[in-house]
């Protein structure tokens, strides 16, 4: 099995904040839950480097395009190792493999006749980089996502005629699950009840220099989203690679609403008359708010995920932002949903969980103990550990992670009624050591069972509970977390420290949320 995961390429006009990383972090815990599984996973990210809001950004700091992008692509770059996010590739637009593909692309279109020059005028948001529709501004004229009135443009440009695509779209998109969540494909649907304006995919260079040459007039560059879209096919080797074709009829795209249009009109249309076959999927999911509203650069509200992680650690970090946020819908960000999630599933039920467990067998036993005959109190257990399981992996290929980790949480939470109730402590203090040791030896079974399937969200955490029980994480795949006789008796346990730190809110005296960045 193969699957080819993208996230939006990033503009380099600020530096990443906790939006961009939430949708990287989201790819990287499916690449790594789908290398479990033992698919074969092709991960791009990168940064799109060219456009008038580059240059803009570039002329506000007294910087060249060059020196901005290349200061700014590699922050994110920098990020992403941070975070050690598991892409193969990182793309930039401005790298000459991928001018090339653009070019090559732009010439294939306009010799089959799909470009036509004409004047244009309307309203164009610099932040979105695209020309807004009256229906796109809020009551006050403004861009409802930047909060800016758009800019007057007129001008001669090179445009490309959507309306010849729209019915055929719209029956791609009525008889193909593309879109998830649902009601993004019934809002694309919707656009598509009416008739598409012409898109202008070029610029012209007196007013716009930073940009990909048109093939067919130098006097144009390319309009930065015609662009930016062709870079899910660079990153995997197109037109070069004999192997791009395989990944590319597994691509699945993650990205927030705001790009939804580009990715659910302009991309698939530009597919068709460039003659290739359609993504698989588009996965769509909502803002960060911060006091509800979106958090970006331009309202100033924005959070830093290395510095947030450096206090409380990147495994909690990861596992926030994919608990709390329901794939599709809007989330709120602040620090009293983050301390309580962090203290309430991670420190209490979580890491209890493995510190009791371990700590018992370190001081009763040493080693990993073998397990006798099973209750039916033990059986109970492990099939509602067995069930969650089950419903985890369900989730997980719906993309409906906080449902996951939700439905995982209710046997970690058993796992816990489970010690107690047996209180394996009070059996060793009866002389029953042997029933006390077959408690924890199906806890710790369990325990690995939950280590293996968080790995893709807590990869660092597991990876200290897996050594500790003795499994090297190159050897793990899915299959070990149905296996509850998988652990060695000769292994020795130490119980180390506790996993997952519970903060204290008192320490909490700063705010999370910085009014600039760059
Ligand atoms: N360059 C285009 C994308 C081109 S893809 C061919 C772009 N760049 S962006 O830097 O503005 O990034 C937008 C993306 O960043 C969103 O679609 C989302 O993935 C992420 N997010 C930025 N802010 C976000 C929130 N506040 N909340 C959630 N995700 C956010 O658009």
């Amino acid at each position: 099995m193969k699957i080819y995961l993208t996230t939006p390429i990033y503009y380099v006009n600020a530096y990443p904040h906790l939006g961009h990383a939430y949708t990287t972090i989201v790819v990287d815990v499916l690449a790594r839950f789908f290398k479990l599984k033992g698919w074969q996973v092709f991960f791009l990210t990168g940064t799109d480097e060219h456009g008038d809001k580059i240059q803009k950004t570039a002329k506000e700091k007294n910087k060249t395009p060059e020196e901005l992008v290349d200061e700014i692509s590699l922050a994110f770059k920098k990020t992403w190792d941070y975070f050690k996010i598991s892409y193969n590739y990182f793309i930039r637009t401005t790298s000459s493999s991928h001018k090339k593909v653009v070019q090559t692309l732009l010439q294939k279109l306009y010799e089959k006749g799909e470009f036509y020059l004409d004047e244009y005028e309307g309203y164009y948001c610099i932040g979105c980089e695209r020309f807004l529709t009256s229906k796109e501004l809020d009551e006050k004229g403004q861009c409802q996502d930047h909060k800016v009135a758009p800019i007057y443009v007129k001008e001669k440009n090179y445009f490309f005629n959507l309306e010849k695509y729209r019915n055929w779209l719209k029956y791609y998109l009525l008889h193909h699950e593309v879109i998830y969540p649902e009601f993004y494909r019934e809002e694309v649907l919707n656009l598509l009840e009416e008739e598409l304006p012409p898109l202008c995919i070029s610029r012209p260079k007196s007013r716009l220099s930073w940009g990909i040459e048109l093939p067919f007039d130098r006097d144009y560059v390319t309009y930065v989203w015609f662009d930016a879209l062709i870079n899910y096919l660079t990153g995997i080797g197109y037109p070069e690679n004999p192997k791009w074709k395989d990944w590319w009829i597994e691509a699945h795209h993650f990205i927030a609403k705001d790009i939804l249009k580009p990715h659910a009109v302009y991309w698939p249309i530009m597919l068709k008359a460039m003659e290739l076959p359609m993504y698989k999927k588009l996965l769509v999911h909502g803002y960060w708010l911060v006091n509800k509203l979106k958090m970006s650069k331009s309202l100033g509200n924005i959070v830093e995920p290395i510095e947030i992680s450096e206090k409380y650690g990147k495994d909690q970090l990861r596992y926030f932002l994919l608990r709390e946020m329901a794939f599709g819908y809007d989330a709120e960000f602040n620090f009293s949903n983050f301390v309580q999630r962090i203290n309430a599933d991670l420190a209490n039920d979580y890491g209890n969980l493995i510190y009791r467990s371990f700590n018992l067998v370190e001081k009763y036993f040493k080693t990993i103990p073998e397990a006798s005959s099973l209750s039916p109190l033990d059986e109970e257990f492990l099939e509602t550990v067995k069930k969650a399981l089950k419903d985890y992996e369900k989730y997980f290929l719906n993309f409906q992670f906080h449902r996951a980790l939700e439905r995982l949480w209710q046997a970690i939470r058993s796992a816990n009624v489970y010690i107690d109730r047996k209180a394996p402590w009070e059996l060793i203090k009866k002389g029953a050591k042997e029933k006390a040791g077959t408690v924890l030896k199906i806890l710790l079974e369990g325990i690995k069972s939950f280590a293996i399937a968080l790995y893709p969200v807590t990869p660092e955490t597991s990876q200290i509970i897996l050594k500790t029980l003795g499994i090297n994480l190159n050897s793990v795949t899915w299959d070990m977390v149905w296996n509850f006789s998988l652990l060695s008796s000769s292994t020795t346990i130490s119980k180390g420290k506790p996993l997952f730190p519970r903060i204290e809110m008192e320490k909490l005296s700063h705010s999370i949320t910085k009014s600039s960045t760059t």
